[in-house]
């Protein structure tokens, strides 16, 4: 028998001082949450993840017995930490289920990891790192389960590594980074999760979870993953949760490739969360004497609905994932919309001065500026070569990039250019210097993507990957006022396998080649801190928090109409704090969908993000000028707000014909509310009082419209009066939108 293990921590401690017996059991404690374990029959269990509860006698006086009912009764599936395929004895017969699968050295496919070790480790100030080291009770086949509870903003970070010390190699059938069994926690619920599409981004889908289903989602591909679906998922327990009630159990996973998340309710009520990496498509062969870290998985819980889960992601985003998360994010210009592939030097200049005079501060060259001569991707070719050839187009622009960089800081502004990375066209002195470079089977002719012109490069392999840091290096050491890198991706996966990896690894491709992305990133993150990086593929295909460790923000859209980005915006915010999401105003008729919007309501929407512009200013008329640089005055100043503020999601776009959210920063003081009209409808859904939410009830706030057209009346009675929290947020603010389209943004100020 091991020696039973003491575990203090926080809630533990108190029981000891207490002078309440411990068994092998340790509380993680957060502001407002708790995770306890206990060891029961050489498995780490969980007892309890939820409200927070100060002693770990309660927790051990009150965990769900799955046994006490009987086999084959309610309950019975052990809440694991880590659920195995084939462990009889977590439910009544054979897991079927679990997030790892293990077909051993010797053959054998099941796996019954038990407890060797259990320990908290240091860490930063703020968390409690739970380490488990399970093994499997006959092979010499290690699990490090690591659970990071992290105080401030109730989110538990958990990662796992594998490592095989059997005489040869293991295969992987599943290796979720989470596979988590609950203890019973109640008799309704429901998935929301967030199918998308190109232009259609994150949105959002509940659905119920009925006794013996499973809600199993993914990636569509291995590069735009967030495509098809975000690597994120809320669970609704005991009910269907809203905005600001209802228990909610809300996860991301940190993975760029391909991924999946299964939300199964077993026969008798268990239930088990797997998130990871995706194995379908074939076994992850671990060799012997290797190991492998998986990717993270960040939840929480909320006690009060769905607006909670996303707060505290949108914190431990800004404070432990996103490289400078607590940075100001800046009002830029992207040229993409405004110029595409037909530009010259001087459309670049005459955009610089039209975004410095709107006050913009970053001037963003997208697509059309590299490769050379028959190479030289221009409006003539279009996206169909150059790929891979990360040299400037002299030809072009003559003065480079470098010219380019000084041009702008001379007007005042910082610089960014884009980069594809990951792709090559197989029209390029790269693909043609190294045709094995790509992805693909070596039996089967390669598949191109993007006007059947681009592929994926192969970064499995460390040749590539140093070919691409040294073009990639070289352009960053070459400008160095740059600020800013926009990396895109076009085209999926259409040919799976590594012409590096031999035949018995090609299945671990998917993985490795993620890896070989990360390690990429890495390199360069370390070595330019300070240029920020947009994760972008062909839109929000890289929306997720695996990238957001390297990249400071996300193209959210390639659909930049206002309307359909009130939609797009609302599904990313359920993860994604502003900061993080790319949000620019562009011209009219949309180049997506032709629509026609007000340049206030454009404005105003894009105002909810991270705000930019994606046009060319020189066609603004002189009044929309002087409306953007108002614009951009009152941006300069809500900006802290909107970027680091907490987030309340009013009125959802789902239910009617308006929505409605708001931030308010860390000290009450200042709030901005954002009222967007849809289409109107005289019969019904004008406005009722908006009630804010998240103000300190105690204090009065300055209530004042913002963004306003000029002359134009506001769209609040009480415009530029005081009102107490208490009563804004009782009995809400009347709001008088009058047209289609038709939006408001308010400041309040702390009296
Ligand atoms: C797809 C991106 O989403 C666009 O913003 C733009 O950068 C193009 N690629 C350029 O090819």
């Amino acid at each position: 028998m091991k020696k039973i293990l003491l575990l203090l921590v926080a809630g533990a401690a108190l029981v000891v001082a207490h002078g309440e017996e411990v068994r092998d059991g340790i509380l993680l404690q957060t502001k407002s949450t708790t995770m306890a374990f206990r060891q029961e029959g050489g498995r780490w269990l969980v007892s309890h993840y939820g409200e927070k509860i100060p002693t770990l006698r309660d927790v051990q006086t009150l965990a769900w017995r799955p046994r006490y009912l009987g086999e084959n009764h309610l309950g019975y599936r052990l809440p694991v930490t880590y659920a195995t395929y084939g462990d009889t004895g977590v439910t009544a017969g054979l897991n079927k289920h679990g997030g790892l699968a293990v077909q051993h050295a010797d053959g054998t496919l099941s796996t019954y990891l038990r407890a060797v070790k259990a320990e908290t480790v240091a860490d930063a100030p703020g968390t409690t790192h739970l380490v488990l080291t399970l093994k499997d009770e006959v092979y010499p086949f290690y699990v490090t389960q690591h659970f990071r509870a992290i105080e401030s903003c109730d989110v538990v970070e958990t990662w796992v590594e594998i490592k095989n010390d059997e005489p040869g190699a293991v295969r992987l059938t599943r290796m979720a980074s989470f596979a988590l069994g609950f203890p019973t926690l109640g008799d309704e619920f429901h998935v929301q999760h967030q199918p998308g599409q190109w232009g259609g981004e994150s949105q959002l889908v509940e659905t119920t979870l009925e006794r013996g289903e499973t809600v199993d989602f993914g990636s569509r591909g291995g590069v735009r993953d967030a495509w098809g679906n975000n690597a994120s998922v809320m669970l609704s327990i005991g009910g269907k949760a809203t905005e600001t009630t209802g228990r909610v159990f809300g996860g991301v996973l940190c993975w760029s490739g391909m991924w999946g998340i299964t939300v199964y309710r077993d026969q008798v009520d268990g239930i088990e969360i797997c998130a990871g990496a995706d194995t379908s498509a074939g076994a992850y062969v671990l060799d012997a004497g290797r190991s492998i870290k998986l990717p993270k998985f960040a939840f929480t819980y909320s006690a009060a609905g769905k607006g909670q889960i996303s707060r505290n992601v949108h914190k431990w985003a800004r404070e432990w994932q996103l490289p400078n998360g607590k940075a100001l994010r800046p009002i830029l210009l992207n040229s993409w919309e405004g110029a595409y592939f037909t530009f010259t030097e001087q459309t670049l200049h005459d955009m610089m001065d039209g975004v410095k005079t709107m006050g913009g501060e970053l001037f963003v060259l997208d697509d059309g500026w590299f490769g050379r001569g028959k190479y030289a991707r221009d409006e003539k070719n279009q996206a169909t070569v150059g790929l891979g050839d990360w040299t400037i187009n002299p030809a072009k622009l003559p003065n480079g990039l470098v010219g380019l960089s000084h041009a702008a800081k001379q007007r005042g502004l910082d610089f960014g250019f884009w980069v594809e990375p990951e792709m090559v066209c197989r029209r390029s002195e790269l693909f043609e210097a190294h045709p094995d470079w790509v992805i693909g089977e070596r039996t089967r002719k390669t598949n191109f993507g993007r006007a059947k012109s681009q592929t994926v490069l192969d970064y499995a392999n460390p040749a590539v990957r140093e070919n691409i840091y040294n073009q990639l290096n070289a352009l960053y050491k070459d400008v160095p006022l740059l600020r800013y890198v926009k990396w895109d991706a076009n085209v999926d996966m259409m040919n799976v396998g590594s012409p590096y990896l031999d035949a018995a690894h090609q299945a671990n491709f998917a993985f490795d080649y993620t890896m070989g992305v990360y390690d990429l990133l890495a390199r360069l993150r370390t070595a330019y801190p300070n240029v920020d990086i947009q994760a972008c593929a062909s839109g929000g295909g890289r929306c997720d928090y695996g990238f957001l460790k390297y990249a400071d923000e996300f193209w959210t859209s390639d659909d930049t109409d206002a309307r359909e980005r009130v939609f797009i915006q609302w599904g990313a915010s359920q993860f994604y704090p502003a900061c993080t999401m790319a949000a620019h105003v562009t011209a009219v008729p949309n180049h997506q969908t032709g629509r026609v919007l007000p340049l206030k309501y454009r404005f105003d929407v894009a105002m909810s993000g991270r705000m930019g512009f994606e046009l060319h200013p020189k066609d603004l008329s002189a009044d929309d000028l002087a409306f953007a640089q108002q614009a951009v005055t009152d941006y300069k100043r809500i900006r802290p707000t909107v970027q680091q503020g907490d987030l309340y999601r009013l009125v959802s776009p789902y239910d009617g014909n308006y929505a409605s959210l708001m931030y308010v920063n860390e000290a009450k003081t200042h709030a901005v509310v954002f009222v967007w009209g849809l289409v109107r409808s005289v019969s019904r859904d004008y406005p009722s009082p908006i009630r804010l939410q998240g103000l300190d009830p105690a204090k009065a706030y300055r209530v004042k419209e913002i963004n306003r057209v000029p002359k134009a009346r506001t769209h609040i009675p009480m415009n530029d009066k005081v009102a107490g929290g208490a009563a804004l947020q009782a009995m809400g603010l009347q709001v008088a939108l009058r047209s289609d389209y038709d939006s408001a943004v308010l400041e309040l100020t702390a009296e």
